[in-house]
């Protein structure tokens, strides 16, 4: 299996252009089924899990082929009803097949994606919403079994302990697509991968206002046709690279970065000393005076990101303070900090919060990746720390991150893939 290698102490200097958003392109590729008919998305990035959503999409009967960025999909043949274990255990994001399944073949069976080395992952508010238009949903043999004759637009709430559900509210807003009737999700998901799907299903024929606001409008139509579509670009891997330039005190400018996605992420590092510049179709990131420690909590968009918490966990390794971070997306989210203990850094956790002491010195070492922003965050101590870092079980990076190696390679970090 392959390993990353890498020494730090480099400087990164230098331009990288960030890829099209997995977490948009995978809800996207899912919402094709709602169509019978050909639909072209574009800036779609090469990662692991796309080709998983690829694998469900050929299993249920589209045809679909891929030349560099640019994937087509046919669903004009779709109509097999089953996205099976053996996938969907690979890619939770599976599960976003089940509302276009359900309202273009009235029904499906998805393996119920069960939780993740980041905790448990309900999808109770997924079937809540689907149940609310009308679905009849029951649990059976590790499968979600949904029918409907006809889907009815309906009043959602999608609220949890822990807000509201980002692929929930997608699967929600894909379902109303088709339903008769005017649908309003409350306490809809905000995030810009929502405001891009429901770009998509606007250009499909659907008619869904309010989107990236908590109250999302469908009124339902009766059918949907293949649209084309460019993804938007991946604001976590944006702000995986940020860190990576603040926490080698480089000088970096990340091409295609949207400031606009990102306000959370860049207030942080601001406070924390990294000079941030908009620019003309990017951002610069430079640190002109060195690094403060600050306290972060992850909230949902337009609040600090989940996903980017071991990231940002990891530059406070480097200040002179204590900062503390709090998880309020995914409680248990933190199997980096255990990776990061051995290469010298001082954490202590507390339940869902830790404690850094930052400026402890980190040294390389051999750790294992366990999901996929705790790889970046090891990724990003070994540009930081003395000597060799090997990140193994690096299929996670590949899950989620294109070609990391080399894009970190071309801003000068010394870094390779080895067998
Ligand atoms: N939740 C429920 N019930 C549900 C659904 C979610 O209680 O039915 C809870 C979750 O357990 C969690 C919170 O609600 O505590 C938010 O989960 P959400 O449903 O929003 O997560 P998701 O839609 O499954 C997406 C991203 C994740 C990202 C989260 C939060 C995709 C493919 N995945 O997951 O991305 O962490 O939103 O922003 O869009 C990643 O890219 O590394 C990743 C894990």
């Amino acid at each position: 299996m392959d390993k990353i290698v890498v020494s730090g102490g480099k400087q990164l200097r230098g331009e990288i252009k960030i890829s099209g958003a997995k977490n948009s392109a995978l809800p996207i590729l899912a919402s094709t089924l709602l169509a019978s008919g050909v639909s072209v998305i574009k800036n779609v990035p090469n990662l692991r899990d796309i080709a998983t959503m690829m694998k469900i999409l050929r299993s249920l009967g589209a045809r679909i082929s891929r030349q560099n960025t640019e994937i087509v999909v046919d669903t004009t043949d779709v109509r097999n009803f089953t996205a099976p274990y053996e996938l969907v255990s690979t890619m939770r994001a599976s599960i976003c097949v089940l509302g276009p399944l359900l309202a273009r073949l009235s029904k499906a069976n998805v393996s119920h994606p069960g939780g993740c080395i980041i905790g448990p992952r309900p999808v109770d508010l997924h079937i809540k919403g689907l149940r609310k238009l009308g679905a009849k949903i029951t649990i059976e043999r590790g499968y979600i079994i949904a029918r409907a004759d006809k889907l009815e637009g309906n009043e959602i709430f999608l609220g949890g302990p822990f807000g509201s559900t980002v692929l929930g509210t997608a699967n929600c807003i894909m379902a109303a697509s088709l339903a008769k009737g005017v649908t309003t999700i409350e306490n809809a998901a905000c995030e810009p991968e929502i405001v891009d799907l429901a770009e998509f299903l606007n250009k499909m024929g659907a008619r869904i206002e309010g989107a990236g606001t908590h109250i999302v409008r469908i009124e339902g139509v009766n059918e949907l046709k293949g649209a084309e579509h460019t993804i938007i670009p991946d604001r976590i891997e944006a702000g995986t690279y940020m860190i990576a330039g603040a926490i080698t005190g480089g000088d970096i400018f990340i091409k295609g970065a949207v400031f606009e996605h990102l306000q959370a992420v860049i207030d942080k590092l601001e406070e924390a000393g990294v000079k941030i510049l908009k620019q003309n179709n990017g951002i610069k990131v430079t640190v002109p005076d060195g690094l403060k420690a600050i306290d972060v909590t992850t909230m949902a968009y337009p609040g600090f990101p989940t996903d980017m918490q071991a990231q940002i966990l990891t530059l406070m390794l480097v200040t002179n303070g204590i900062s503390i971070i709090t998880e309020k997306i995914y409680p248990d989210r933190f199997m980096h900090v255990s990776e990061l203990l051995r290469m010298g850094a001082s954490i202590i956790r507390e339940g869902a919060r830790v404690i850094v002491k930052g400026g402890a010195k980190l040294s390389g070492a051999p750790v294992m990746a366990s999901d996929l922003r705790a790889s970046a965050s090891l990724i990003l101590a070994g540009l930081a720390a003395e000597g060799k870092t090997e990140v193994s079980r690096i299929y996670h990076l590949d899950r989620g991150y294109e070609r990391i190696d080399e894009k970190l390679g071309r801003l000068g970090a010394d870094i390779k893939r080895v067998k």
